[in-house]
């Protein structure tokens, strides 16, 4: 299939109004939707590979052929560009639309992570700018999704090898991309625009992958294990260290392996 037709297949699919934007390959599409973040309302970046993809901490984001990544820019109110929102809303759109288009279930991992068959296949990322002087226009956020349809053909690179994981074992068209792309950015644009309603919180709590497990909890300062409980109103992550009851904001946190 010519890229031209995943252009469209994306676009004819989408039901909000959005700018779209899509290449064979980019540097990172969270950097492409943040140097344009001027020129556009609401818009899609989509690419079908990139160089320098950017995860959490500024860790750099493996992103071969195989993949799908995209970024969405908004021009939020200033009350909703808490980054945790936009990211679990994100997680939950995603979800949702691996659900509808290949009939797979996939499970969240607090706070930004999609797991398939105890592999990460999917990462979020949330960036936002926002200057309380100015006007809203001039503030922005992106959501950046990056998903591992199919694994490369090389395998993953060795730091990720044991953690990374793909959804499908064999090829995923163009066709099937540009369908999933579509329904992440509808299931996305019907959450958000339904914001301050965070229903789907609900939603969230119930694919996550943490609650009652024994975690791995790495803090900047510590690293500690604890049985993770909650996930509460304001998106902390509420574990229990030796009966210490302890609300994470932010925090890797893995399920602890048993022997
Ligand atoms: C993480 O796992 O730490 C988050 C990864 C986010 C990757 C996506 S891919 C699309 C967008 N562009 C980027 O450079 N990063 C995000």
């Amino acid at each position: 299939m010519i890229f031209k037709t995943f252009k469209h297949i994306i676009k004819n699919r989408i039901k909000y109004q959005v700018d779209l934007k899509a290449y064979r390959c980019v540097s990172s599409t969270n950097d492409l939707a943040k140097e344009n973040n001027a020129c556009f309302n609401n818009a899609v970046f989509v690419a079908l590979r990139q160089k320098n993809g950017r995860g959490k901490l500024n860790r750099s984001f493996y992103s071969p052929k195989g993949g799908l990544y995209l970024s969405i820019l908004l021009h939020p109110q200033k009350n909703i560009m808490e980054m945790q929102i936009l990211t679990q809303l994100a997680a939950v759109a995603t979800v949702n639309a691996i659900k509808y288009v290949f009939d797979i279930n996939t499970y969240i991992k607090w706070v930004n992570d999609i797991y398939y068959n105890n592999k990460k296949i999917c990462g979020i990322l949330c960036e936002s700018s926002v200057n309380f002087e100015s006007t809203d226009l001039e503030d922005y956020s992106v959501v950046g999704i990056g998903i591992n349809l199919t694994a490369p053909k090389n395998g993953f690179p060795k730091d990720i090898e044991n953690t990374a994981g793909a959804l499908f074992n064999g090829k995923c068209s163009k066709k099937q991309k540009g369908r999933l792309a579509a329904h992440i950015v509808n299931n996305f644009f019907k959450l958000y625009n339904n914001l301050p309603n965070t229903d789907f919180l609900k939603e969230y709590k119930e694919k996550s992958i943490l609650i009652n497990k024994p975690v791995i909890v790495k803090t900047l300062n510590d690293t500690f294990s604890a049985v993770a409980l909650d996930i509460d109103e304001n998106s902390n992550l509420i574990v229990n260290k030796n009966g210490e009851i302890i609300k994470l904001n932010s925090a890797d946190v893995s399920v602890k392996q048993c022997n």
